[in-house]
């Protein structure tokens, strides 16, 4: 028992005392398409190892949020931002920063799952040929190290050379992960990814991203306050394009410093 304690008591203190590493600072951060103001002076600090939920009705702003921290609001016609969006330090927005570089750093999983029209071997395969792995035994071990992390080695072991199109949803999600997870980033980005999965796959979905946190810093979009609250360490409760409150997860479900989003999260709006 007294074991018990003292590591709860070291797990606790780095981040009590604040010591947990920023991995994106937003500072200020405005978004327009054309006309359309859809992120309001953004001001928001995301944590290594943690899972960040942000939540929020549609149209707020979540997506086009998390598409900006990989840069991938770019390829919309008419976007401005001003403000920075420091990652690691270094604004993304800097004209030397090569979003090739951002991208292996941070890597994507979309709503729906969207694999590559090939094998389940050359989805994961994918992003390290591109970075130029061309050794059969290295990308061997890639592919089984990624669909490991992403918790489906075992059920496609026996067909690697398969079509990707022949798993089911649930599994064609993690073999997005497992994509993603091939080419080693540090922050997993996932724009509400277990909203086209049933509850089982939605669980192991679920399950994955607790583990993965201890690896990656995952930031996840979610419509669903449950899943939230279950697997994310703080929360971001967007609304008009304007973050209300970002607070620890527990502590934003429990007592909110916000009406907006005490509203919320108890169904009142959204
Ligand atoms: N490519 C675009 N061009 C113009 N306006 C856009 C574009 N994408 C999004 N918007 C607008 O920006 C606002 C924020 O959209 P965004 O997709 O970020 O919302 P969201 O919070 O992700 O919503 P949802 O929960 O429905 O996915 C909305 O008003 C939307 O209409
Ligand atoms: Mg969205």
């Amino acid at each position: 028992m007294g074991l018990t304690i003292v590591k709860e008591q070291t797990a606790v203190k780095p981040e009590a005392m604040g010591k947990k590493n920023v991995v994106y600072r937003t500072n200020e951060l405005n978004l327009w398409y054309g006309e359309h103001h859809a992120l309001k002076n953004i001001h928001l600090d995301i944590y290594e190892n943690e899972v960040t939920a942000i939540i929020g009705p549609s149209g707020c702003g979540k997506s086009t949020y998390i598409k900006t921290l990989n840069r991938m609001i770019e390829l919309v016609p008419n976007v401005r931002t001003s403000g920075e969006i420091m990652y690691r330090g270094r604004n993304i927005f800097d004209k030397s920063y090569r979003v090739e570089e951002l991208r292996t750093q941070v890597g994507m999983v979309f709503q729906k799952p969207n694999p590559f029209p090939k094998s389940i071997y050359d989805n994961v395969a994918y992003g390290p040929r591109i970075h130029g792995i061309r050794d059969k035994k290295t990308l061997d071990e890639i592919v089984e190290k990624s669909l490991r992390g992403a918790a489906l080695w075992d059920e496609v072991k026996d067909r690697l050379h398969d079509h990707a199109n022949g798993l089911s949803g649930g599994q064609q999600q993690r073999l997005c992960i497992a994509r993603c997870l091939a080419i080693e980033p540090d922050v997993i980005l996932m724009d509400e990814p277990t909203s086209a999965l049933d509850p089982i796959s939605t669980l192991k979905v679920e399950e994955l991203i607790e583990e993965l946190k201890e690896r990656y810093s995952i930031i996840i979009v979610t419509h669903n306050m449950q899943q939230a609250a279950r697997i994310s360490d703080k929360t971001a409760f967007f609304l008009n394009g304007e973050v209300v409150e970002y607070a620890d997860t527990n502590q934003l479900f429990s007592t909110p410093a916000d009406k907006r989003t005490e509203d919320y999260i108890t169904g009142r709006f959204g």
